[in-house]
């Protein structure tokens, strides 16, 4: 096990009719900035029970922090809640708004322009309070201190740290308006968040790994049921849970984590606007099987206790795991392939190029240069 040092303040408050519960977690007397998304919340009554519970406050509304929230937005927001000296923000929506809000939370206590805040490097700690009412069960954003923020003009998405929310509440029966494929890209992107945590070295963990299979078990186990009956209370919780569960900091206590295919996922989001989990749908599967040699032992643990995979070759064991996991990609009714979206070499290249100009890598070995990218990109043609 290797070392680490594990902290998380939030306070999470799950369940049927706990957005009731704002006003015991704002202080009385604050000026809360609330903020939105495109509208949802107004279509399926989240907004109608934020503003009860919020009546006895002063409050600013903020809307259209669009998905892949961009930081030409992030800007009129900042603008807003400085002019109305708000001292506490709610982000009322799904991992775009609660991100979108943790960079406003730092940009609302600096002079410095949003973007440089994203291009610091340096943890945003300075920040306003800040409140989730989370409706979309994916990103984790909900317990951790991530961002990931856009910039349109330049077609660039990066991944921040920032400040943890205060409290973040969940109630399950808000998902139940969500449309499928947003349903299907967040159980890709909590599946993944597991993977990039766990698919790494064997042997570092029994029960960090227990953690990991549980949760990808729960998911395969529920994402049938949820394509059956999305209006399901306890199978949608268990989805909620499981996503707040896959990236608050726990299951990577201890272990060796990759990323890689969340930095690829962004770069094909940047350039073409495809929805972040199903990103990773595509990245993976090709990722597995590019590295799948550094990745042997734990691809075979994975296939046995995930899959129930115990026959055969190693290396037909490991595809076999592989081809799994794709087809589980499927099953959400997600496509797995570039061609399939119409993306090709172009942008491959494209990508390439940059990871080469920005002199990285990624991955468990630093393995993934420009260079592997490019080989990972190819096999998902
Ligand atoms: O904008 P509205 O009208 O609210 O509609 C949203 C949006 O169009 C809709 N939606 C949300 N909840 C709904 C709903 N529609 C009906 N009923 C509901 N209950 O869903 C659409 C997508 O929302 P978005 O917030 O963009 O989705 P998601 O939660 O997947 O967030 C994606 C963003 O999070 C980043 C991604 O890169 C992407 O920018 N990530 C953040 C992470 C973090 N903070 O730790 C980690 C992740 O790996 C990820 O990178
Ligand atoms: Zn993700």
């Amino acid at each position: 096990m290797n070392n680490f040092i594990f902290q998380n303040p939030v306070k999470l408050i799950m369940g049927k009719g706990m957005i009731g519960h704002l006003s015991r977690e704002i202080p009385a007397g604050s000026r809360v900035m609330i903020t939105f998304g495109g509208g949802s919340v107004r279509a399926n009554g989240v907004y109608d029970q934020v503003k009860e519970a919020l009546k006895d406050y002063y409050t600013v509304e903020f809307w259209g922090i669009e998905p892949n929230p961009a930081v030409e937005t992030i800007r009129s927001a900042v603008e807003l809640g400085k002019r109305e000296k708000v001292d506490f923000l709610l982000a009322v929506g799904g991992g775009s708004v609660l991100d979108g809000t943790k960079l406003i939370a730092a940009a609302l206590l600096s002079d410095k322009d949003p973007w440089d805040l994203v291009l610091s490097r340096t943890p945003l700690t300075a920040t306003v309070p800040l409140g989730t009412v989370l409706t979309l069960p994916a990103t984790g954003s909900e317990m951790n201190r991530n961002a990931v923020i856009s910039r349109k003009e330049t077609q660039e998405k990066y991944g921040i740290t920032a400040n943890f929310p205060e409290f973040s509440i969940l109630d399950p029966e808000v998902t139940f308006s969500l449309p499928s494929y947003q349903i299907a890209c967040g159980i890709a992107d909590t599946f993944v968040h597991v993977m990039e945590q766990y698919i790494t070295v064997t042997g570092e963990s029994r029960i960090a790994d227990r953690w990991a299979e549980g949760i990808l078990r729960t998911l395969t186990e529920i994402a049938p049921l949820i394509r059956e009956d999305q209006s399901n209370y306890d199978t949608m919780a268990d989805f909620m849970f499981s996503a707040t569960m896959a990236l608050n900091g726990i299951i990577r206590m201890g272990v060796t984590e990759d990323w890689s295919t969340h930095q690829i996922g962004h770069e094909l989001t940047a350039l073409h606007g495809l929805t972040h989990g199903h990103t990773l749908a595509i990245v993976l599967p090709a990722n597995l099987r590019v590295r799948s040699e550094i990745k042997a032992g734990k691809l075979l643990q994975y296939g046995e206790r995930v899959w129930g995979i115990n026959q055969g070759t190693p290396e037909e064991r490991i595809e076999a795991a592989i081809e799994k996991t794709e087809e589980f990609f499927r099953s959400l009714g997600l496509t797995t392939r570039l061609h399939e979206e119409g993306i090709g070499q172009e942008t491959i290249a494209e990508i390439e190029r940059r990871f080469n100009e920005r002199k990285i890598a990624f991955g468990e070995q630093n393995d993934v240069t420009g260079e592997v990218t490019r080989k990972i990109l190819e096999a998902a043609l």
